[in-house]
């Protein structure tokens, strides 16, 4: 009989894919590299933790978990709406942002379709766009690391299905301002079905960014942009990253065709809970935002005196230069000294690592290391 070989199953474009590789547990490393302590500064979460009230929630449908969670997750969306002055069929939830980013491209990408993004953003898009089967239209960015929306616009032909924006973005922590933001929803053309593309404006760090004046409030261009897709999630600011909660908000018709596609059930009990109670507690975002901006000051007036350059940033993370080493080797050098960062290779910034705004002491322990392994 012949061998079985799942190969020649697998769809052509799933056979290009590499499994995602995580870093290694922090367990597994201090067993390595024999290590007391060791910070784990790479993911852009918020070491302060989420909610109590949040914890609180969660643990207490435990016991209730025999139940499958509402397919809909109703109370959420509810509370969302509420939040946002919005109705429940203006809301999508996912299991992350992450799952978003692929319900959409299930829904609205086709074989053929173009889709325009930005060079060093987040690279969850080309891989949504590629299992789709569409294609990738990559903008260049403009100088200091932004977004080019007129370019972006420009790029947008006939086949533009969407257009992705990261805002903040996520590696660079570079943000588009309002009148960007305005001008780009003006200038976007139609395309060959006789409308603008979807604009996906991705805003996982947007809370973090609020304190900047000229930051567009999105919400207020819902009214008059019904191709204008909002992502959000609850991981980075509100610090739920393990429970797995995005949400969308678009006009009713974008929203429809979402939730023909979107798996029941795909929020858990816990994530459905634990969601509603973060976003009523309102000082989870002061206390947050207020400490990655004192913690910045810190970081930066430090890396200054050090003569070590990085981008500023409208995140809870920032983009630091290690030149004349290369990112991954910098990365490397950390790791044996107990400390997680990020090299950027994948967003094709061989010369940065990316490092996420820790707790003071981490901080402390992040600017002692990297000292001592740039030689400065
Ligand atoms: C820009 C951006 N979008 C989306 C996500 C996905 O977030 P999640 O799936 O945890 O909601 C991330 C996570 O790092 C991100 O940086």
């Amino acid at each position: 009989m012949e061998k079985f070989n799942a190969e020649k199953l697998a769809r052509g474009v799933s056979r290009t894919f590499q499994p995602y590789v995580a870093g290694k547990p922090i367990e597994t490393l201090k067993r390595e590299l024999g290590l007391k302590n060791i910070i784990k500064i790479a993911s852009n979460e918020n070491p302060l933790g989420p909610s109590k009230k949040a914890v609180k929630a969660m643990k207490d449908v435990a016991d209730k978990v025999y139940f499958y969670p509402d397919f809909n997750s109703t109370d959420l969306k509810m509370a969302l709406a509420k939040h946002y002055k919005l109705t429940i069929n203006n809301v999508f939830v996912g299991c992350g942002s992450d799952e978003l980013i692929e319900i959409i491209s299930r829904v609205y990408f086709n074989h053929d379709d173009e889709i325009v993004m930005s060079k060093h953003s987040f690279t969850r898009y080309q891989m949504a766009v590629k299992l789709m089967e569409a294609k990738s239209v990559v903008v260049e960015m403009k100088e200091g690391f932004v977004h080019d929306l007129k370019a972006m616009a420009k790029a947008c032909s006939k086949n533009t299905k969407a257009v992705f924006i990261t805002n903040p973005n996520n590696p660079t922590g570079t943000y588009n301002t309002k009148k960007e933001f305005e001008e780009f929803l003006k200038i976007l053309p139609t395309n060959k079905y006789g409308v603008k593309p979807l604009v996906i404006s991705d805003e996982a760090y947007c809370e973090y960014a609020s304190y900047k004046k000229d930051y567009p409030n999105t919400l207020n261009y819902l009214a008059k942009n019904p191709n204008l897709i909002i992502l959000r999630t609850f991981s980075k600011i509100y610090a739920m990253a393990g429970a797995r909660v995005g949400y969308g908000l678009s006009s009713l018709s974008v929203v429809d065709y979402i939730e023909r596609v979107r798996p029941p059930f795909n929020l858990n009990k816990f994530a459905q809970v634990g969601a509603i109670a973060s976003l009523q507690d309102k000082s989870q975002v002061s206390r947050s935002l207020a400490h990655v901006r004192k913690e910045f000051k810190f970081i930066f007036s430090n890396l200054k005196k050090l003569g070590i350059k990085y981008i500023d940033s409208a995140g809870n993370f920032f983009l630091m230069y290690v030149a004349p080493l290369k990112g991954k080797e910098v990365f490397e050098a950390m790791l044996k000294e107990g400390v997680i960062i990020r090299a950027m290779d994948e967003y094709e910034l061989y010369d940065y690592v990316r490092v996420t705004v820790g707790t003071r002491k981490e901080n402390e322990l992040f600017l002692k290391k990297i000292k001592k392994v740039l030689k400065k």
